[in-house]
C-alpha cells in the first residue's frame, strides 16, 4: 500500500475481555485498509462503538453515546471530511438493523460473527454515499484486470458492458478497486457493437467483472441484451465473460438454447467444491446449487463447453475440502479452466482470516487440481476429432499456407488457407487434437 494517508480509527470498547479482543481484531482487519488507531473520536474517519449488553440500560447508553457522535460527525463534514460510525458488539447483535432506523448517525451495524466482513461493510457504506474506495487499493493486475481490447482491425473484439462488482467474495479486490456495479445502457452497447461490425468485427465478447448481473437501461437483463445484439446483421458470434453462478438466470440459460449467435461456451467460476469454503469465501452459492445450474445449462445446450476458475488453499481449507473441489470438477467435466493458489490481498477479509494454508500445501493441491483439469481439457479436445463445425478465421497460422480460427467452443483451430479467409466462417472437419488446439481440414465452405 503506497502513499495512502492514514485514516483515523477510534474504537471505544465496552464490556468484557472478549470485546477487548474483538476490538483488537477489528483494528487488525482494518489496518490494511489504511486505518490507524487514535485515542479520540474527535476528527476520526471511522468510529466503532464495540458495545456490551450486560449492564442495565446498556442499549440506552449506546444511543446517548451516538447522540454525541452526531455532533462530531457534523463537525467532520464541515471540515470537508467524512466520519463513518459503526456499532459492533452485543448491542449491535441484539438491535440489528433497528439501530440504523433509530439512530441515522449510524452507518453500519456489525455483529460479532461478521467482523471479518468489515472491509466489505465499510465499502458498502461509502457506496451508499456515492463514493468509491478505489484509491485505497493497489491495482491487482492479475486478478482485477479484464482482458485488454484486442488489436484494432481484428475480426473479434471485446466490448465492456458492465464494470465493478457488488458481490464481495472475501478473497477478491475487485469490489474495492472497481467499485459498485455499473451497467452501460443497451443503446450505447448496441451502437458500439454496430460500429465494431462496420469495421469488420464478426465476433464480440461482452465483458464485465460480473457480466451476467448486467442490468442496464433498455433490456431486462443480459439475455435481452444478447438477443438484441444477435439481430445485428454481420455479427456472427456473441460470447460473454465473466459470470457469477448466482446471477445465472433462467432467461440467460434459455438464450443458450435459442440464440444461434450465442456460442456454446461458458466461463462460470465456482472457486471451490466445499460448501464450508464457499461460505467463507462469501460466494452466495453452494456446490449443489452450482451443479444444478450446470445441469440446467446442459439441458438447454447439451454441447456447451464449460470453463471455470478455482482457488486452492483458501484459509481454512482442509484436505477433505480440497477433495470436494476435485469431486466437483469430476462431476462437471470442464473444457478448460484457470486455477490459482490463494494469495493474500491486503484489505480483503480473507487476508486476515485464521488458518492460512502453507505454500507447499497450496502448491501440492494446485498440481493435483491442474493434472485433473488438464486431463479433462485433453479429453474434451480429443472428443472433437471427426466433428464438423464452423471456425471463424482470425489470423495466419505458424506455418505458411495455414490459418488459425476459433471453434464455437473457443478452441484454436489450425487449418489450411491464406489471408483471404480472415474474417470468414469456414466449415471444417477436425482431424487432430492437442492440449491447447485442434487441427482441421476444410469441409464445404459457408458464408
Ligand atoms: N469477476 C470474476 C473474476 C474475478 S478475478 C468472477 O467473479 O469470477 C478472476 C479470478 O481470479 C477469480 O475467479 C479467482 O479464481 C481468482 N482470484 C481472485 N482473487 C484471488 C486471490 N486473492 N487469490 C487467488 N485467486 C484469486
Ligand atoms: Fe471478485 Fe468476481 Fe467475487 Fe466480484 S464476483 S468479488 S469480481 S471474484
Ligand atoms: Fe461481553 Fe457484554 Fe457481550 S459482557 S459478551 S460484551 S454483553
Amino acid at each position: 500500500m503506497t502513499d495512502v494517508p492514514a485514516k483515523r480509527l477510534f474504537i471505544k470498547t465496552y464490556g468484557c475481555q472478549m470485546n477487548v479482543l474483538d476490538s483488537e481484531r477489528m483494528a487488525d482487519v482494518l489496518r490494511p485498509l489504511g486505518y490507524a488507531q487514535t485515542d479520540s473520536a474527535d476528527g476520526a474517519d471511522l468510529v466503532v462503538l464495540n458495545t456490551c449488553h450486560i449492564r442495565e440500560k446498556a442499549t440506552e447508553k449506546v444511543y446517548s453515546e451516538l447522540g454525541r457522535m452526531r455532533s462530531l460527525k457534523r463537525q467532520k463534514a464541515e471540515d470537508g471530511g467524512k466520519m463513518l460510525v459503526a456499532v459492533a458488539g452485543c448491542v449491535a447483535q441484539a438491535e440489528g438493523e433497528e439501530m440504523l432506523r433509530r439512530a441515522p448517525v449510524v452507518d453500519l451495524v456489525v455483529g460479532p460473527q461478521s467482523y471479518h466482513r468489515l472491509p466489505e461493510l465499510i465499502a458498502r457504506a461509502h457506496r451508499a454515499g456515492g463514493e468509491r474506495l478505489a484509491a485505497d487499493f493497489e491495482a491487482q493486475e492479475k486478478f482485477d484486470a479484464l482482458p485488454a481490447d484486442r488489436a484494432p482491425g481484428g475480426v473479434t473484439a471485446f466490448l465492456t458492458v458492465q464494470e465493478g462488482c457488488d458481490r464481495f467474495c472475501t478473497f477478491c479486490v475487485v469490489p474495492y478497486t472497481r467499485g459498485a456495479e455499473y451497467s452501460r445502457p443497451a443503446s450505447a452497447i448496441e451502437a458500439e457493437a454496430r460500429a465494431l461490425v462496420a469495421r469488420g468485427v464478426r465476433e464480440i465478447t461482452l465483458l464485465g467483472q460480473n457480466v451476467n448481473a448486467w442490468d442496464g437501461e433498455g433490456e431486462p437483463g443480459l439475455a435481452g441484451l444478447v438477443r438484441r445484439l444477435a439481430r445485428i446483421e454481420g455479427l456472427a458470434r456473441i460470447r460473454y465473460t465473466t459470470s457469477h453462478p448466482a446471477d445465472m438466470g433462467d432467461d440467460l440459460i434459455a438464450a443458450h438454447g435459442e440464440v444461434e449467435a450465442l456460442m456454446p461456451y461458458l466461463h462460470l467460476p465456482v472457486q471451490a467444491g466445499s460448501d464450508r469454503v464457499l461460505r467463507a469465501m462469501n460466494r452466495a452459492h453452494t456446490a449443489q446449487s452450482y451443479l444444478a445450474t450446470i445441469g440446467k445449462i446442459r439441458a438447454a445446450r447439451p454441447d456447451i463447453a464449460l470453463s471455470g476458475d478455482f482457488i486452492v488453499g483458501f484459509p481454512g481449507e482442509r484436505e477433505a475440502d480440497f477433495e470436494a473441489t476435485l469431486a466437483l470438477v469430476r462431476e462437471v467435466n470442464y473444457a478448460s479452466a484457470f486455477s490459482f493458489k490463494y494469495s493474500r490481498r491486503p484489505g480483503t477479509p480473507a487476508a486476515s482470516m485464521a488458518g492460512q494454508v502453507d505454500e507447499e500445501v497450496k502448491a501440492e493441491r494446485l498440481a493435483r487440481l491442474q493434472a485433473l483439469l488438464d486431463e479433462q481439457q485433453r479429453a474434451f479436445n480429443a472428443a472433437q476429432v471427426g466433428a464438423e463445425f464452423d471456425i471463424l478465421v482470425e489470423k495466419p497460422g505458424r506455418h505458411a499456407g495455414q490459418v488459425i480460427g476459433r471453434s464455437p467452443y473457443l478452441q484454436a483451430v489450425h487449418c489450411d488457407g491464406d489471408e483471404r479467409l480472415f474474417g470468414a466462417m469456414v466449415r471444417v472437419r477436425v482431424t487432430g487434437a492437442g492440449h491447447n488446439s485442434l487441427a482441421a481440414s476444410r469441409a464445404l465452405e459457408t458464408a
